[in-house]
């Protein structure tokens, strides 16, 4: 089986990224991650990658005369490393449309909400100011709206009483790390389709959905 080539984008400490290397161990595991890149030196992420044994590479933004010149090298290292497929892990540098349109239908990323909930920064803050009872995460196709486009997998989390923001990104950043290898799963696996920017996924009845048990973690 030919495993998809894959690009993890980060920009920090890199846990979700972590938990994508970890899935991809797995040999019957249909993606492979062939790179890390970093815009920001020194991103946490960096070090886990290479001590997972992952080729990784930083493209720092700032040494770049804007936007399309950072993103042509970014493309053009993507493209020589042979990857297929980029995951946005904790990536902070918006792309542009023409990015996202070299790689539609061949980016996805993850964001701590129920998406088209909550979307940008700031989110666990913004959901307890908001006394939504339920927050959760979303792994989508990237288009060139920020924190749009098709939804692959979702997992709900509960509000709990006494919340702080540090509290509930923790339980949110465990069903991350279920959904994302999950969601990348299904993409590699060639089970997703998408019409009218909607997914479906081969062989299950509805939306893709993880529900979160606050005693028991993810399930
Ligand atoms: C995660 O919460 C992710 O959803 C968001 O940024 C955070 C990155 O964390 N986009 P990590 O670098 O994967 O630990």
């Amino acid at each position: 089986m030919a495993r998809l080539k894959t690009a993890i984008l980060i920009s920090g400490r890199g846990s979700n990224m972590q938990a994508l290397v970890d899935a991809a161990a797995d040999p019957d595991y249909p993606a492979e991650i062939v790179r890390v890149v970093a815009n920001v030196p020194g991103a946490g992420g960096l070090d886990r990658a290479a001590a997972a044994g992952i080729a990784t590479t930083v493209i720092d933004h700032r040494n770049f005369d804007g936007r399309a010149a950072f993103e042509d090298a970014l493309h053009a290292e993507l493209t020589e490393a042979g990857v297929e497929m980029i995951c946005l892990a904790g990536f902070m540098r918006l792309l542009t449309a023409a990015f996202v349109e070299r790689w539609l239908d061949r980016m996805i990323n993850i964001h701590p909400s129920l998406l088209p909930s909550f979307k940008g920064l700031q989110t666990h803050e913004r959901v307890l100011a908001e006394g939504v009872r339920f927050t959760g995460c979303t792994v989508h196709f990237v288009r060139p709206a920020m924190d749009a486009g098709p939804i692959i997998v979702q997992a709900a989390v509960p509000v709990l009483p006494g919340d702080d923001a540090d509290s509930l990104s923790a339980r949110v950043l465990t069903a991350e790390h279920r959904c994302y290898p999950h969601a990348l799963r299904l993409v590699a696996a060639g089970q997703t389709s998408i019409v009218d920017e909607i997914v479906t996924v081969a062989g299950a009845a509805g939306p893709t959905g993880i529900a979160v048990n606050p005693d028991d973690g993810v399930s």
